[in-house]
């Protein structure tokens, strides 16, 4: 694991902490959070932006806690549910760091809101124009607003997390003219102030061709919004969707190279077109909060079909990750709570949920060695798993446990029977 390392003894701690520690304190399956890495990430990313223009994605994992890191590491913060909104602004956050996503936000979403005073929402559909705006008018404000514009690109990850191509639900078309006629009429409208143009291409994208596609597109939007209304709007955000290293084969860009690239781009596209250059901000989740977490799993049961491989199943699976089963994602694993000198036999990692598609590593060597009540850790599990996580045979979802100095504190506590029963009224 990333941020687990390994004593001269070969045993493996995470900030200082001995992973079996880890077990004893809070059992397994747990997520495990290196906090000190997580506010290194956001630092990286207010270095190679100004501070105030990254929105860290709370879909990836958002908390009280991670709220009041990025509130103190200068990071503003996208939601996209009320819910989210209410844990934001429950821990602290000010409203006006807030962006509000979404592409179906409910008139009650956008009045809460519109009163807490957020300050952006990012307009998905000409209904929602119409709502935000009446929602405003109703409080009495002048709501500041982006239009997410769908700019035609394919980004080149999985189907189900690529968002720009023209055949899906978010955003504004740019090509069939939808964006301009949104840009027209949030522009009619007193109550909305429209501070710029938003793109989000997708996620878990390693080439920068398509963040360049977009930068292109969205500033070609500006110079005909400029042409057609005299007016140069000052923001635009290009969105999330920065990868990161799952497995050694993959090789992420830091985020001053994004941060550099898109700069370049933007800068250019605009001395082109005459544009002062906009304020540029960026929306990373997975890149901030991916790495700085492994979930540490019990082995269960070691099965071995001959000439085939070896199934390992852990204490969870599908539940805390479902990624692997959604995305074909990838992940390795590690034998953490000894040292093993046994040869590296195949295995696949599985979970105890009903299904066969319930996999956590596809493919994975671990010690031939392995045996029930040894610790493994999967890396890379920050985003995108407890956000996901679900109740599917009844699981309990897992804690998240921060760690920092030698200490550790629970910062979700874990599910219990009696959460889960109490929600079952019948
Ligand atoms: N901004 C917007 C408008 C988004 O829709 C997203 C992600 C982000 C920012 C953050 O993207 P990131 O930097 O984390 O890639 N559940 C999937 C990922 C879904 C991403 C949805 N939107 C997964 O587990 O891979």
């Amino acid at each position: 694991a990333r941020t687990v390392t390994r004593g001269e003894d070969g045993t493996a701690t995470v900030a200082g902490i001995p992973v079996s520690r880890l077990q004893e304190e809070f059992g397994t399956p747990a997520y495990i959070l290196d906090e000190d890495d997580f506010r290194a990430r956001c630092r990286a990313w207010t270095d190679a932006f100004s501070g105030a223009d990254v929105f860290y994605a709370g879909k990836a994992f958002l908390s009280r806690a991670v709220v009041r890191w990025l509130r103190e590491e200068g990071l503003n913060l996208d939601v996209c549910s009320g819910t989210e909104l209410a844990v934001a602004l429950d821990a602290g956050m000010p409203a006006e760091r807030i962006a509000f996503h979404g592409n179906n936000k409910t008139s009650a979403e956008i009045e809460r809101a519109v009163g807490a005073g957020v300050g952006r929402i990012v307009l998905d559909s000409y209904q929602e124009i119409v709502r935000v705006a009446h929602a405003a008018r109703e409080a009495g404000k002048r709501q500041r607003v982006q239009i997410r514009v769908t700019v035609g690109v394919e980004a080149h990850t999985h189907e189900f997390i690529a968002t720009a191509h023209e055949d899906q639900k978010f955003g504004l078309a740019l090509q069939d003219g939808q964006a301009a006629e949104a840009v027209r009429r949030v522009l009619g409208l007193d109550s909305l102030e429209l501070t710029g143009l938003h793109s989000h291409i997708g996620s878990q994208i390693f080439d920068m061709a398509g963040f360049e596609v977009s930068a292109r597109r969205v500033v070609g939007l500006l110079r005909d919004i400029r042409d057609e209304h005299g007016v140069e709007l000052p923001e635009i955000d290009l969105g999330g969707g920065l990868g990161i290293a799952y497995t050694s084969d993959d090789d992420p860009r830091e985020p001053h190279e994004i941060a550099k690239a898109l700069a370049d781009i933007v800068t250019r596209e605009c001395a082109a077109a005459g544009l002062t250059v906009p304020r540029l901000s960026v929306e990373p989740g997975r890149a901030i909060v991916g790495p700085t977490a492994f979930t540490l799993y019990t082995v269960g049961t070691v099965k071995e079909l001959p000439g085939l491989r070896t199934y390992v199943s852990v204490d969870g699976g599908m539940s805390d990750n479902i990624r692997t089963a959604l995305y074909d994602a990838e992940y390795s694993v590690a034998l953490v709570s000894r040292v093993s000198d046994a040869e590296p036999m195949l295995t696949r990692v599985v979970g105890k949920h009903c299904e066969s598609g319930d996999i956590v590593v596809r493919d994975a060597y671990l010690p031939s060695d392995l045996a029930p009540g040894d610790l493994i850790a999967v890396p890379a599990t920050g985003a995108y798993c407890r956000s996901m996580a679900n109740n599917y045979n009844h699981a309990l979802r897992p804690p998240v446990v921060a760690v920092k100095d030698g200490a550790a504190r629970v910062i979700v506590r874990r599910e219990t029977e009696e959460d889960l029963l109490r929600l079952d009224v019948g």
